[in-house]
């Protein structure tokens, strides 16, 4: 039998050694478990999580210096060529791909759920016409816990996977409904008729006087997207959606939660901060000025759609994405566009250059998919609304894999305290 691995973390002031036991996983780098420490009364100290695994997870895999990424064990380039949104979905939530009699029934399942409850929709007359999209999901989404509170019960796996195909059904409704919203265009109802990714495309783009008439490159394109951006291990928004969670708040509010943080430029609004920033720089002509800019660290100014906290090679989603970005320009003719012209400069130049070679700052998958959102007519402001439609399977199962484990806590952080010391109250008079 092989021998347990154990580290000790010694002291130089006399407190006694702590044996920490070492944890080998199926794949990827070993982990120190460091749950003893807690009998010294200390803390580890990590912000921004460089260094800790903040659970076990056996849903998706990533090797950041390698450029690998798998669902379940399945390479993620593999299923973006092969399997279906919905495939994917089946996987990521139970574990296995479907067989076709298991593929019917779960798209049955989610077919059957598009629709949202009809008093939601004067949720929508709230909001402002010109409300960020974004905004109205983390509050519809949020929303969605008081019309499905039949299946609430988060210790019940029956109702854990209710509001899993309510999620997955139901999500891309409201995004549509969001864009319609900030148009003023009439809802779309679903057409149970259509496939999962053009049936959203309907719901944008579709209105009562005409039928939309999806193109089947384009909607393979999208479906793509939909893919790459299912799951992706421990990032912030999955972090959040698990953290809200593990405190026994609801499937809808901690999507909604995850929504929020996945808002953020640095995560999931990258791909909108990607086509902004190509429409400021405006030139090629002006590339240069910006990637001195970027390289400067008194600038704030970073190149949006580079870099990844784990991704020291080339994002494997961002090489898939890139295919299908001249794929789809080339199905539309657009291959002369200035906007792509002026990414595929700035890709070429920060790829030869010694700044972003030495920090491994390579272009990542939202570097490519705003520009493919943009060509399939999706507006800006709905790019994170469509990573969120995408990622939600992912968040899902997720928060699903964390209730059922039997070790899960509430998460709570600590913190080295850098505050006042004590002090008394000085009445106002004396201050
Ligand atoms: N442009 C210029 N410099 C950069 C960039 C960039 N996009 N990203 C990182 N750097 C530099 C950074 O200034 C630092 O330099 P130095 O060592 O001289 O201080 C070094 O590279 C390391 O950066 P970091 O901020 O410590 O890296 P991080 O792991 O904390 O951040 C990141 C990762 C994705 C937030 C960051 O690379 C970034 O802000 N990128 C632009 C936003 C973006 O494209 N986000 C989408 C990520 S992919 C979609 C998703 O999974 O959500």
């Amino acid at each position: 039998m092989e021998k347990k691995r154990i580290a000790t973390l010694s002291f130089n002031d006399g407190t006694p050694p702590v044996e920490l036991p070492i944890l080998s996983g199926t794949l990827g780098p070993d982990v120190i478990d460091i749950r003893n420490l807690a009998k010294t009364g200390m803390f580890t100290y990590d912000p921004g999580y460089l260094s800790t695994a903040s659970c076990n997870s056996g849903i998706t895999y990533i090797d950041g210096e390698a450029g690998h990424l798998y669902y379940r064990g399945y390479p993620i380039e593999q299923l973006a060529e092969k399997a279906s949104f919905l495939e994917v979905c089946h996987l990521l939530l139970y574990g296995d791909l479907p067989t076709q009699e298991k593929k019917d029934e779960f798209e049955r399942k989610i077919k059957y759920r598009t629709m949202v409850h009809d008093q939601l929709m004067t949720f929508y007359k709230g909001f402002r016409r010109d409300a960020h999209p974004m905004a109205v999901m983390v509050g519809v989404v949020g929303a969605l816990s008081a019309f499905y509170h039949d299946s609430l019960d988060i210790n019940n796996p029956a109702h854990r996977e209710i509001s899993a195909l309510r999620l997955i059904a139901k999500v891309p409704t409201i995004a549509a409904m969001c864009y319609r919203y900030n148009t003023g265009h009439p809802f779309m109802y679903p057409n149970n008729e259509f496939g999962y990714v053009e049936n959203f495309l309907h719901m944008m783009f579709a209105t009562p006087c005409e039928p939309y008439l999806a193109n089947p490159k384009l909607v393979r394109a999208l479906e793509r997207i939909f893919i790459l951006h299912a799951d992706h291990e421990q990032n912030a928004s999955t972090s959040t959606v698990r953290l809200a969670g593990s405190s026994g708040a609801n499937p809808f509010a901690c999507v909604a939660a995850g929504i929020a943080a996945l808002w953020g430029p640095a995560h999931g609004g990258a791909n909108e901060a990607v086509l902004k920033m190509l429409d400021e720089i405006g030139d090629i002509s002006q590339i240069p000025k910006y990637v001195a800019r970027a390289k400067d660290r008194s600038d704030p100014f970073r190149l949006m759609g580079f870099g990844h906290r784990v991704y020291k090679n080339m994002d494997p989603r961002a090489k898939v994405m890139r295919e299908t970005c001249y794929e789809v320009l080339a199905e539309l003719g657009l291959q002369n566009d200035k906007m792509f012209e002026m990414a595929m400069e700035l890709e070429r130049i920060a790829l030869q250059d010694e700044y972003f070679i030495e920090r491994k700052l390579y272009p990542n998958v939202d570097f490519y998919s705003g520009i493919v959102l943009r060509a399939l007519k999706v507006p800006l402001n709905m790019f994170t609304v469509i990573f969120a439609i995408a990622r939600t399977i992912g968040w899902i199962s997720q928060w699903n894999e964390m209730i059922s484990d039997s070790e899960r806590r509430i998460g709570r952080p600590r913190q080295l305290y850098l505050g006042q010391q004590r002090r008394d109250y000085v009445p106002i008079a004396e201050r």
